[in-house]
């Protein structure tokens, strides 16, 4: 997670999929809110309308945020990569490499209390310490859903709770009740007063 000098945005913008996609989706809600959630990458209806989460994912991250009593004025949605890739593929090395300094970026302004990331791209950028060549010995979402950590990124301390993608419930419904419960842990989490 080094410092190279050049500006996040432009190394983001200089990538393929920069280049390729309509829009460039930096994300929505509230800037200054405590709390951050972080998905993989936009897809088809975000690379549209230049916003994340608003296809059948964002329908399910809506029901969550409802459920835990969360408004877009209490939280700050963006992704690991911001542009779309190709058929929605996986993110490539380079490509988390190329932006995750605009996230981080993002993460120094914003001083978030607490991320809720989506799915396995963002959880492992975290417990990789923002590592992306560390990303790949983490373990999976399937292992750490729901367990909170306590993280010292960028000298910020910031309560992580890993979580499913809202995709993943979509295509296994099995996935439902945990789910579920990771959802009160969210509500138990977010209601301390002090978030950290
Ligand atoms: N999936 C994501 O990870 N992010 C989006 O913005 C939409 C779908």
């Amino acid at each position: 997670m080094e410092d190279s000098g050049i500006d996040p945005i432009a190394l983001a913008k200089a990538t393929e999929i920069c280049k390729n996609c309509k829009n460039v989706v930096i994300g929505k809600g509230n800037e200054k809110a405590e709390i951050l959630f972080i998905g993989e990458a936009p897809g088809r209806n975000e690379d549209e309308q230049g916003l994340p989460f608003i296809g059948v994912a964002g329908k399910n991250l809506d029901k969550l945020l409802e459920e835990v009593g969360l408004s877009l004025n209490d939280i700050y949605i963006t992704n690991i990569l911001k542009c779309r890739p190709p058929e929605n593929r996986n993110p490539l090395i380079d490509e988390i490499k190329a932006h995750t300094p605009w996230l981080i970026k993002q993460i120094k302004e914003m001083k978030p209390k607490v991320i809720c990331s989506l799915g396995n791209y963002a959880t492992k950028f975290f417990l990789a310490n923002g590592e992306v060549d560390k990303m790949d010995s983490q373990l999976g979402i399937t292992s750490v859903h729901g367990k909170v950590k306590i993280l010292d990124f960028l000298g910020l301390k910031i309560k992580l709770i890993p979580l499913f993608h809202p995709a993943a419930i979509i295509y296994n419904r099995t996935l439902i009740a945990e789910w579920d419960k990771d959802m009160e842990i969210v509500k138990k989490e977010i209601a301390q007063k002090s978030l950290i």
